[in-house]
């Protein structure tokens, strides 16, 4: 059973504070005073501030999944919604939290689809700081982080999803909407329990999903694969705190990146360089609503795990010489997309360096008809990043706008 604490708070509070985003790096070395600089909640505040500013209410959930893990959801209560209320779930990428879809004022994609009527909530997987608790572990603990991407699709994802049934029980099934490693887990557990996930899941719509990076481009993807070994040796014998909001890597880079206009963008750019994709238009206005939430702590199985489906597909988690106890087998059997019968609707971007186009579309070639019978979504847009599905300022035209016409369609099946 999940138990729940609920915290309702319809307050609207208004930050008075000095600015802290410009239109152009050059423009945050006079940001004081600069006309061109202005106050941004999302670069400062943190997820339920950020909803409250915006104009909207928000529910605080917590959800105990049966390994312990408290995983709090965030819900968006828009006081003049019209009512349709069909619930959706938001999942985020690796490094990401739920605050990744709030980070955009008006155009994000959690608004958007507040304002268009429906039950938002944003998940936040294990590991983040809004989810940093479990029942009996401190996440100061190594065993804390001792999870892969296959538990947080078993675990973290039914949890979720049975509790907004059980909230939302009277308006249908959930939409749920994954971005990235959000993506990867939907297919965890759509793949592993293809029943249950009809029983709750309407739709699944998948944002530059990784259901297999072997044609991936991203720098520091391919270099995990190369040096495979490190990288195991790491997740083994390293730091099992290393990737957590707390520790050193995030700390350090949070500090170093937001510490000048200089260094920020430099971060930006050798982001973009390593994983997002190009960076022509550079929006130098999100960086610190970026950096203000990312990296938002993981564990390091789930960034082995990442690195292994560059090699080899998307597989459950090689334990090495436990295989064979656990699966069977050698080696760790490959995730099946063919047995998800909720339908999944990709969407990639032929300018993404970490999802690529052809590895969106041997995922779809791998889905069964049912599953695909919404089609794909390609975006061509010049330079649509891997960040850009979140953080893109134009992402609501280009993207979001066409989502609500599908999810509208979809509602009157
Ligand atoms: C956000 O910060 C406020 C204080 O400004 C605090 O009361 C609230 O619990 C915080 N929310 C989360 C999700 O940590
Ligand atoms: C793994 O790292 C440890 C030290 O952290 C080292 O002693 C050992 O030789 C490494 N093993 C491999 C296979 O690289
Ligand atoms: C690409 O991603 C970065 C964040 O890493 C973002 O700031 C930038 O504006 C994105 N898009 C383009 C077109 O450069
Ligand atoms: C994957 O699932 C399909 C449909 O259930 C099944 O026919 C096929 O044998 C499975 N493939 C593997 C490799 O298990």
């Amino acid at each position: 059973m999940y138990s729940a604490l609920l915290v309702i708070i319809f307050s609207t509070n208004v930050y008075c504070a000095t600015n802290n985003v410009c239109s152009t790096f050059k423009d945050y070395l006079t940001i004081k005073r600069n006309p061109n600089c202005w106050y941004d909640v999302a670069a400062d505040q943190n997820a339920t501030n950020i909803i409250k500013s915006n104009g909207y209410g928000v529910e605080t959930h917590k959800v105990i999944t049966p390994d312990g893990y408290i995983i709090t959801l965030f819900r968006i209560i828009n006081r003049f919604g019209d009512g349709r209320k069909v619930p959706v779930l938001l999942n985020h990428g690796f490094l990401f939290s739920g605050a990744c879809f709030i980070g955009l004022g008006k155009k994000s994609l959690g608004f958007t689809l507040a304002d268009a009527g429906y039950d938002v909530w944003l998940s936040n997987m294990r590991g983040t700081e809004y989810s940093a608790e479990h029942i009996t572990l401190t996440a100061d603990d190594p065993k804390f982080w001792d999870f892969n991407i296959d538990d947080i699709g078993f675990y973290d994802v039914p949890a979720q999803l049975t509790y907004i049934s059980q909230i939302n029980w009277n308006n249908g099934k959930i939409i749920y909407i994954g971005h990235s490693l959000g993506g990867t887990v939907a297919l965890t557990y759509a793949s592993a329990l293809p029943q249950e996930a009809r029983k709750f899941v309407k739709l699944f719509i998948l944002l530059a999903p990784n259901g297999g990076f072997t044609h991936t481009n991203s720098i520091i993807i391919r270099a995990g694969v190369s040096f495979m070994g490190i990288v195991d040796n790491f997740t083994n014998n390293g730091p099992q705190t290393f990737l957590s909001t707390h520790g050193i890597a995030t700390q350090s880079a949070k500090a170093f990146c937001l510490q000048s206009p200089v260094f920020m963008k430099a971060c930006i750019h050798f982001l973009n360089y390593i994983i997002m994709g190009p960076q022509k238009n550079i929006d130098a206005s999100i960086a610190p609503i970026f950096f203000n939430h990312f990296p938002g702590g993981s564990s390091l199985k789930v960034m082995k795990q990442i690195v292994d489906s560059a090699r080899n597909g998307l597989r459950f988690y090689d334990y090495d010489l436990h295989n064979v106890e656990l699966y069977g087998s050698l080696l760790p059997p490959a995730y099946n997309f063919s047995k998800i019968e909720v339908p999944v609707y990709i969407v990639y971007s032929t300018s993404d360096s970490s999802t690529t186009e052809a590895d969106s579309e041997k995922l779809y070639n791998r889905l069964s008809w049912q599953a695909k019978r919404y089609g794909r979504y390609k975006i061509t847009v010049e330079d649509f990043n891997h960040s850009d599905f979140v953080y893109g300022r134009s992402a609501q035209t280009i993207l979001y706008n066409q989502l609500l016409e599908l999810m509208e369609t979809i509602r009157q099946i």
